[in-house]
């Protein structure tokens, strides 16, 4: 039996279901149920009717399922599959910054500890951050953390003076180097530049489409004004651009060093067939969050999911 017939298998038997991100490794995607962005994925986990939920993904979104189903087994096939950009914000550190402006609406970005959702009032992802910080009245004052590029490109794109930014990152969208991508662009005049949000400034300004993981796979999919296209966002997304428009190139960009490998997300990597099936049997390890921490940070997950839904953003 294959790694993948044993998968399917032990999840019949514990009517599982396995959800995945873009950026874990092809083989992994073609073994989950679905497979989408954080927004999709928060929407899936919440309407499932499976007992158990196989969370192909790193630990904050397992954390997300578990507080939107906390009936449900959630499994993580590696714990260590953390976020850099989740641990730029310790709950601690940002509780004292939310105490010293208690006039602020705190909106965070989904990419965040449980602990950080329960200090938030609406969480966000980059798929609906410009139209959840757009549903507050003008002038309302915002903390909006954790991420400062994403911060800074809402606020941009907004307009939106009042808004407090925590100084946090992503080690892996922070690594693509602006030279590299234009010299990509000089080699390939006719490519379109498509960007995560969570890359500096100078990238977006370059850039042709700028949206979350799902919404560059819409652009790749649907845009008929190019076939080439240089993808500045963690590469495991290109195995879904190429089944949607199979006839177009995509070019990963490269990181400053492009020996590094950096531009992968090293904590997606951990999520190996294997470690699905071993999880799968042994069901664990499983994320457990404290119930007074769960309940406050559903209201901030459903906040976005109400707003989402309202706007027919899922
Ligand atoms: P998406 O919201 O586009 O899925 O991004 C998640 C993420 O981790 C980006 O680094
Ligand atoms: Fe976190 Fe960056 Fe990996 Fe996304 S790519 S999971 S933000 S470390």
């Amino acid at each position: 039996m294959t790694l993948k017939e044993k998968i399917e298998q032990l999840k019949q038997q514990r009517n599982a279901v396995i959800l995945a991100h873009y950026y874990t490794e092809s083989e992994v995607q073609d073994a989950a149920d679905f497979v989408g962005d954080s927004l999709a994925l928060a929407q899936r986990a919440a309407t499932t009717e499976a007992d158990t939920i196989l969370f192909a993904g790193v630990h904050f979104m397992g954390e997300t399922a578990k507080i939107l189903s906390p009936e449900k087994t959630v499994l993580m096939p590696d714990m260590a599959a953390g976020c850099s950009l989740a641990d730029s914000c310790r709950a601690e550190e940002f509780g004292a910054f939310v105490a010293a402006h208690p006039d602020h609406t705190v909106i965070s970005y989904v990419n965040t500890t449980a602990e950080v959702k329960a200090l938030t009032d609406i969480v966000c992802t980059s798929s609906n951050a410009i139209q959840i910080v757009e549903s507050l009245p003008a002038g309302e004052p915002i903390i909006f953390g954790p991420d400062r590029n994403l911060g800074n490109y809402i606020k941009n794109v907004t307009g939106r003076e009042n808004m407090l930014i925590w100084d946090g990152a992503c080690h892996v969208h922070e690594e693509f180097s602006l030279e590299k991508i234009l010299a990509l662009k000089a080699e390939h005049p006719e490519a379109k530049i498509l960007t995560h949000p969570e890359c500096k400034r100078p990238i977006v300004l370059v850039s042709d489409y700028v949206g979350s993981t799902a919404g560059l796979l819409k652009f790749a999919a649907e845009d008929r004004s190019a076939d080439t296209y240089i993808v500045v966002t963690e590469p495991g997304v290109l195995h879904q651009m190429k089944k949607a428009a199979p006839g177009k190139r995509f070019i990963p960009a490269p990181p400053t060093d492009s020996t590094c490998g950096c531009n992968n997300c090293n904590y997606m990597k951990l999520v190996t067939l294997q470690k699905m099936a071993d999880a799968l049997e042994r069901m664990e390890p499983q994320i457990v969050v404290p119930e007074e921490v769960r309940v406050r940070a559903e209201g901030a997950i459903r906040r976005m999911l109400d707003i989402s839904q309202r706007l027919g953003l899922v």
